[in-house]
């Protein structure tokens, strides 16, 4: 077992490494997941009460509303395997109305994170037998091979995390999930709809200004981390629509030419040239159910709110 210290060497290694790949390209890029540091976490936490930022309560709802049926569909004393744990009241909205679940299986990259979170399901249900497993689900890798055999086997995927993957890496998920939970397995995700360009930039960019300071503390990171000297306050935030990709896309954007430098190593931009930070997809339902085929499962059932903002659906292993 790699202690705690060891495993924050090698994330802060892979950090560096990320970064100085990242910043040497040509379109400068920086991977999203490094967002979500101590106050990145936090200021996420914030967003998700922002006014603009509908994707978290429309979900909330959606649940609420439907979680009878969403039960219904993982059955009697189902083993949930949730993807990236930490959904929080999503999570105890689904566990809370499961016809005796057999396990809940919480999956995240952070042991940190995933020990809390799995102590407040513990506390909240304290019947249920809770077995976390650390694993970056974006990459490949197998379950523990002594789960129980009860019910179904059922994946969760809220908060439209397929929308932070490319095409080909949310195929390999949706293969890695479906091979997870075996025949007869089925899984409900979460997913953010397309829909006018105005609402989906307004919620990435609120006008009390808590994305835009999630966004620039990657930079914050970057100097404290690796002892960079980059001056924050040249960089602005930007929410972008990309038609081609259907990505709400995070920028930083220079106000002015910069130069900083990183590890020994300095890095010029020019004025309005930018680092992208974030990648987020938006999906129709037809165009959701035909990626999830396309990784061997039948989107059984829909459910959405009035106004079609988000949809949660429930797949079937084909
Ligand atoms: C947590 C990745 C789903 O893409 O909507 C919110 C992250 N970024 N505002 C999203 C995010 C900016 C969020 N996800």
């Amino acid at each position: 077992m790699l202690d705690k210290t060891d495993t924050e060497a090698l994330q802060r290694e892979a950090f560096r490494r990320d970064v100085l790949d990242g910043l040497s390209r040509p379109t400068k890029t920086l991977p999203a997941r490094w967002l979500y540091d101590d106050r990145g976490s936090e200021l996420f936490e914030e967003i998700t009460k922002a006014p603009e930022y509908y994707p978290t309560r429309t979900e909330t709802a959606i649940l609420e509303a439907n979680a009878g049926r969403i039960a219904d569909l993982f059955g009697p004393e189902a083993v949930i395997l949730e993807y990236g744990a930490g959904a929080g009241i999503k999570t105890e909205i689904v566990l809370a109305a499961l016809d005796r679940p057999g396990l809940y299986v919480p999956i995240d990259i952070s042991g940190d994170f995933l020990k809390a979170s799995a102590e407040r399901i513990r506390a909240r249900f304290p019947e249920l037998a809770v077995e976390p497993v650390t694993a970056d689900f974006t990459a490949d890798f197998d379950l523990p091979g002594d789960l129980p055999e009860t019910g179904r086997r059922g994946g969760f995927f809220p908060g439209s995390t397929i929308g932070n993957l490319d095409e080909r890496e949310a195929t390999a998920f949706l293969k890695r999930m479906r091979r997870h939970v075996g025949r007869g397995g089925v899984a409900v995700i979460g997913c953010d709809l397309k829909k006018d360009v105005a609402t989906l930039v307004a919620a990435y960019d609120d006008a009390a200004g808590v994305t835009a300071a999630f966004n620039l503390n990657i930079l914050t990171r970057i100097n404290r981390e690796l002892g960079a000297d980059i001056p924050v306050e040249s960089f602005a935030h930007e929410a972008r629509w990309n038609p081609a990709t259907s990505a709400i896309e995070m920028h930083l954007v220079a106000r002015h030419p910069v130069r900083f430098s990183i590890d020994g190593r300095t890095f010029a931009m020019a004025e309005g040239e930018t680092i992208h930070t974030e990648n987020s997809r938006k999906y129709d339902v037809e165009g959701l159910a035909l990626l999830v085929e396309a990784a061997g499962w039948r989107m059984d059932a829909v459910w959405s709110d009035e106004r079609g903002l988000f949809a949660l659906v429930g797949l079937v292993a084909s």
